[in-house]
């Protein structure tokens, strides 16, 4: 192999490197988070699997499914505040200041989650698929306002 060729092919593999360095895809975005703050994400993202799962149950129809998964949301939401504690949102964490700085507001969010998963558990028990159908929209809507008022996009 001649020196230029060498060469090339080590030039090669440094640019080969620098660039799987760079920009991690987005799955891997928050792979850098620890303790408390990965707990946390991983616990929201669990919720966001259950949220998928009950969508897909309510379309066949499950609806042990959707009490099951639901009951995940409310067990999750009663101990949601213990994955907050003070000065807790360093990088990677996408929680806002707001949190800390208005925590009844936030508290508040959480039991407006709780009752929304509370209620999708009652429909689910009447088995009422426009009940549940409701009931799950008001949920998926008690996760959204948390995120517009206290997470950053
Ligand atoms: C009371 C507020 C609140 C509620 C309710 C809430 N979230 Fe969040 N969520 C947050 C905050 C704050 C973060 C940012 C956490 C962090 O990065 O430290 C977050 C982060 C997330 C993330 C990103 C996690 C990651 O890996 O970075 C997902 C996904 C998510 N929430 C889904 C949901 C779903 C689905 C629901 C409803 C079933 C929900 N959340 C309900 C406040 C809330």
């Amino acid at each position: 192999m001649s020196k230029l060729r060498l060469k090339t092919t080590a030039l090669c593999a440094i640019v080969a490197f620098a660039l799987s360095l760079s920009s991690p895809p987005a799955a891997l975005a928050h792979k850098g988070a620890m303790g408390i703050v990965k707990e946390r994400m991983d616990k929201f993202e669990a919720s966001e699997k259950a949220t998928k799962r009950i969508k897909q149950a309510l379309s066949r129809g499950d609806t042990a499914v959707v009490t099951a998964e639901a009951e995940l949301l409310v067990s999750w939401a009663r101990e949601m505040d213990n994955y907050f504690p003070e000065n807790s949102n360093q990088t990677p964490s996408e929680a806002r200041d707001e949190i800390w700085l208005q925590w009844d507001d936030f508290i508040g969010a959480i039991q407006s989650f709780n009752n929304a998963s509370n209620a999708l558990m009652d429909a689910a028990a009447s088995e009422d698929p426009r009940a549940m159908r409701g009931a799950f929209k008001e949920m998926t809507k008690s996760c959204k306002s948390c995120h517009q008022q206290f997470r950053e996009d």
